[in-house]
């Protein structure tokens, strides 16, 4: 009998080594994603990052099902300081445009490629969860840079773009497996992340503390409608939030991650569908001024109770209002608004999950060892005195 070489390039061993890198890529740009959604001011840019950490999201999940498999712990360092560097410094971006040029421009491409030519390397029957995998990510990955170069086409590329490259060139590539170069990577142009206090909004919009925490109800009928609607529009505050509260949490499990990149990308969805909902209706949702004060008091608060300010003040005490709306709206045949509610709702139901599930353990992980309705409880008459009230304190000792 012959002994066969094989003429796959990726063994098992390369194959772990390469997936732990991959993942390590896809999280720590989720992560990035966050970090910056609220600092970044274009509302278009806030909209899309929603999805895109999400979308990142699921591309760890996809890797971490399948290192799960071949490896325990199934989440590990990539063992590589240089990529470790590189997303570390790819976060210091000088501002938004230069962020996502960052990633999209120089980072990503370079994993596409990888997950290509990874495809082709791999042992096809014996590994094909792991082609699995990558046929599916590699789907919005592409789509990613598609949308990537039509949004940054007007931005040239800057010194910012060549420092992320170089020090991707640093660490191999993302396989890590092309010669480094010897001369070390400058890092000089960045600007230190600082997680934000508050929430950017580009110059078309007027901020303004205005009806806070107020249930938006008016006896006329459509004018409840629009105020609705208006408020949906301004629910990038919320996703605003969450993007901060994963940010605050690396320690928290990956599954904590998950489904917070989740209610992220919901948020933004429910600001969209407010803004669809008024183009629809021949308004202009720039025009309606953004409550951004609302981020401002929670992002006060550690990442705990931001989470419960959410999930179990506004998400929990949405219900009734949106079934008086389904009700008033039944009366005008609007279907529209009917179901856009309703899958607003479906959401929120799942948000409420979320809180649920997550409170407890973010409050082991702060030491934090009352009964969790007891803490919800004291952090529900916060959201009442603060929130609810109009008030929205910011008290400068916290
Ligand atoms: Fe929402
Ligand atoms: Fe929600």
């Amino acid at each position: 009998m012959q002994t066969i070489l094989p003429k796959e390039q990726i063994d098992f061993e390369t194959n772990k080594r390469l997936l732990n890198r991959y993942r390590f890529i896809e999280y720590e740009s989720l992560r990035i994603l966050a970090g910056w959604l609220p600092a970044t001011a274009n509302m278009e840019l806030k909209l899309a990052m929603g999805r895109l950490l999400w979308e990142d999201a699921q591309h760890v999940q996809h890797l971490y099902q399948r290192l799960r498999e071949v490896q325990t712990p199934a989440f590990r360092p990539p063992d590589d300081p240089a990529l470790e560097h590189l997303m570390a410094q790819a976060l210091n971006a000088p501002n938004e445009w230069d962020l996502l040029a960052g990633l999209f421009r120089v980072i990503k491409p370079a994993l596409v490629d990888a997950y290509r030519w990874h495809s082709g390397q791999t042992f096809a029957n014996p590994d094909a969860p792991t082609l699995y995998a990558f046929k599916h990510i590699l789907v919005d990955e592409e789509e990613q840079l598609r949308w990537a170069q039509a949004v940054l086409a007007d931005h040239p590329v800057g010194e910012w773009e060549k420092t992320v490259a170089e020090l991707l060139a640093a660490a191999g590539g993302v396989t890590g497996q092309a010669a480094r170069p010897t001369r070390p990577a400058s890092d000089a142009v960045g600007k230190p992340f600082v997680p934000p206090r508050q929430a950017a909004r580009d110059t078309r919009f007027s901020l303004v503390n205005r009806k806070a925490g107020q249930v938006l109800t008016d006896p006329d009928i459509f004018t409840r409608r629009q105020l609705e609607f208006e408020n949906y529009s301004q629910e990038m505050l919320a996703a605003e939030t969450v993007a901060l509260v994963i940010w605050l949490s690396p320690e928290m499990p990956w599954e904590f991650t998950y489904d917070s990149a989740r209610h992220c990308y919901d948020e933004t969805r429910h600001c969209k569908l407010g803004i669809e909902w008024m183009a629809q209706h021949g308004i202009d949702y720039t025009r309606v001024p953004q409550n951004t004060r609302i981020y401002e008091w929670r992002s006060q608060y550690d990442a705990l109770t931001q989470y419960t300010l959410l999930t179990m003040g506004n998400e929990v005490h949405a219900f009734p209002y949106r079934h008086e709306s389904i009700k008033a709206y039944s009366q005008l045949d609007d279907k529209l608004s009917i179901q856009y509610i309703t899958y607003d709702m479906a959401d929120e139901r799942t948000h409420v999950i979320y809180g649920k599930r997550w409170i407890p353990e973010l409050m082991a992980r702060q030491g934090i060892d009352k009964p969790a309705e007891q803490f919800i409880e004291e952090t529900v008459a916060l959201w009442e005195k603060e929130y609810r009230s109009g008030l929205l304190p910011l008290h400068e000792h916290l």
